[in-house]
């Protein structure tokens, strides 16, 4: 696949050679050392962060392809298994798991059995559980300014200047006319920031939008939609869940140094993390202290004005006092500074430089830069200083490094050097589900390794089922598991794809 238009161009960084562990090395290992988390034991510190494959059904149900996913992640018994973002609220979120409800409890269900027995129950499974806003697509013009658009009096006064000398007397669909047939550059001028934001990249809620009442209201409602999501969680059998607090969605929009809510949830650092806090405070209640509650949040949200990683450390160390049973790291993935969408579609926060060092691939600094890391093991940096705060004030508190993590070496490193105490490895699990296994059992030399060029990131921004690009193309092979009784791979959409890792 070739690269999106808006990636980095640097020279790509090549994928380091690296030495793989005997059996006995790796059983020595810190990395497949047990490590508490919460009231639990995690068997080794290894950790399948989530991951979105858009398989579930349009109504938000577990499928047969979903089931097939985790069970592939699960063969390899890594210590946590994190489920896709799945969302709390009871609405229509396309092909994205849901878990507000109580029917979507059976489904999740077999889910975590599923994880349980292809892991031989060493795998503790976690849900990552989501709120996000309104996200609109960027509409046509014609339809945002004939139906969209809010007329208010600045559009009127706005085209008088223009030479509407009767617009302040017109007719609503007088002056979405005129302005329609205004020069562009002469309609931006004349729309508000929001408005034109909405014209450009399609309309999009923010947690400071307090006008409106069900964003005041948050505060209100967001603790018990969390609790609720989370008790279903613990009915279908999992083990814990994971408060998605990262990224471009409602909690981490809370967390940020952009949040100007003016009403004790925003404007200062007390604020800012002070629904987080109530959210994980009615989790807690709700599902008692045996069960894994913990969060992943931003150790540096990249975008201009917002929240860096001393941020980050002030949200640590109050998340480990309040009881977090761990605290997972990530960075950017943000709305603010994402690309134009295409009219039609919506924008895609993985997709300018807050996108880049969330996902970052080979090309994400110039290689011939000597003070360029490249993706490997990038943002190790924030869980490091995270961890440091935590342990400062007193908490051992478990910290989630993860970023380009592709290697033992690397990951034993992090642990060995304080950089984190749990290691996450989204994509390269994905290019080769079993390779935590094949480290464990000394078959590193086996590893298929990611490349690092986001061929899955790609998949996921055009809602599509994500795959690897290394996966074979062996479409007639049977299901790898015996219990499958020979039966044929499942499919893409399109048929081009296997949907199961070899
Ligand atoms: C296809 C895909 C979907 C993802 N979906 C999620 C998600 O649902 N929630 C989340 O917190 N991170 C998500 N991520 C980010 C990963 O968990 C991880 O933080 C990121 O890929 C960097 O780690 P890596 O270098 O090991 O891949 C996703 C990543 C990919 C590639
Ligand atoms: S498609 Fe595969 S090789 Fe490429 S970045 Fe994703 S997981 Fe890695």
């Amino acid at each position: 696949m070739s690269l999106p238009a808006n990636e980095p161009r640097g020279r790509a960084h090549p994928i380091p050679p690296t030495r793989w562990p005997s059996r006995e090395e790796a059983a020595a290992s810190v990395l497949f050392s047990p490590a508490r988390l919460g009231a639990r034991t995690s068997r080794t510190r290894t950790w399948v962060p989530a991951m979105v494959p858009w398989r579930a059904s349009e109504e938000g149900f577990v499928t047969p392809d979903v089931r097939d996913w985790y069970r592939r992640f699960a063969d390899a018994r890594p210590g946590v298994l994190v489920l896709e973002a799945t969302g709390i609220r009871d609405v229509p979120s396309g092909p994205l798991l849901r878990i507000g409800h109580e029917r979507f409890v059976p489904g999740l269900r077999e889910l975590a059995s599923d994880i349980r027995r292809h892991s031989d129950g060493q795998t503790l499974a976690l849900v990552q559980i989501i709120d996000f806003l309104a996200v609109r697509r960027r509409p046509p013009l014609e339809k945002f300014v004939l139906r969209f658009l809010e007329l208010t009096r600045a559009h009127r006064e706005g085209l008088e200047r223009l030479g509407h000398s009767d617009a302040a007397r017109a007719s609503d669909d007088e002056v979405r006319r005129a302005l329609l047939a205004l020069e562009h550059a002469d309609l931006l001028a004349l729309l508000a920031p929001r408005e034109r934001e909405a014209l450009e990249y399609g309309y999009r809620e923010r947690v400071s939008d307090t006008h409106l009442a069900h964003i005041a209201e948050l505060p209100r409602t967001l603790p018990a939609l969390f609790a609720r999501a989370a008790t279903h969680a613990k009915e279908a059998g999992f083990d814990g869940v994971e408060l998605h607090y990262a990224h471009a969605y409602t909690m981490a929009s809370l967390l940020s140094r952009t949040n100007q809510r003016d009403d004790g949830y925003g404007g200062s650092p007390e604020g800012r993390v002070r629904l987080p806090l109530e959210v994980f405070a009615a989790v807690r209640a709700a599902v008692g202290p045996e069960f894994i509650v913990g969060c992943r949040f931003l150790g540096d949200e990249i975008i201009d004005g917002g929240s860096r990683v001393e941020d980050a450390c002030y949200y640590a160390e109050a998340f480990a006092r309040a009881g977090f049973d761990f605290l997972s790291l990530s960075a950017g993935g943000k709305f603010d500074d994402a690309k134009q969408p295409k009219v039609g579609a919506a924008v895609y926060p993985y997709t300018g430089p807050s996108g880049h060092e969330c996902m970052p691939t080979v090309r994400i600094d110039d290689a011939r830069d000597p003070g360029s890391r490249g993706p490997f093991g990038r943002n190790l940096r924030l869980s490091r200083a995270v961890r440091e705060r935590v342990r400062a004030a007193g908490f051992d508190t478990p910290v989630v490094g993860a970023g380009g993590v592709n290697s033992f070496e690397l990951a034993e490193q992090a642990l060995a050097t304080d950089a984190c105490d749990f290691v996450a490895s989204a994509r390269q699990s994905l290019a080769d589900p079993d390779w935590w296994r094949k480290m464990e059992e000394g078959r590193g030399a086996l590893v298929r390794r990611c490349e690092f060029t986001n061929y899955c990131e790609g998949l996921d921004q055009q809602h599509k089922q994500v795959t690897c690009k290394l996966w074979d193309r062996d479409l007639e092979a049977p299901m790898p598991w015996p219990s499958a009784g020979g039966a044929p791979l499942p499919l893409s959409n399109d048929s081009k794809r296997r949907l199961i890792a070899p």
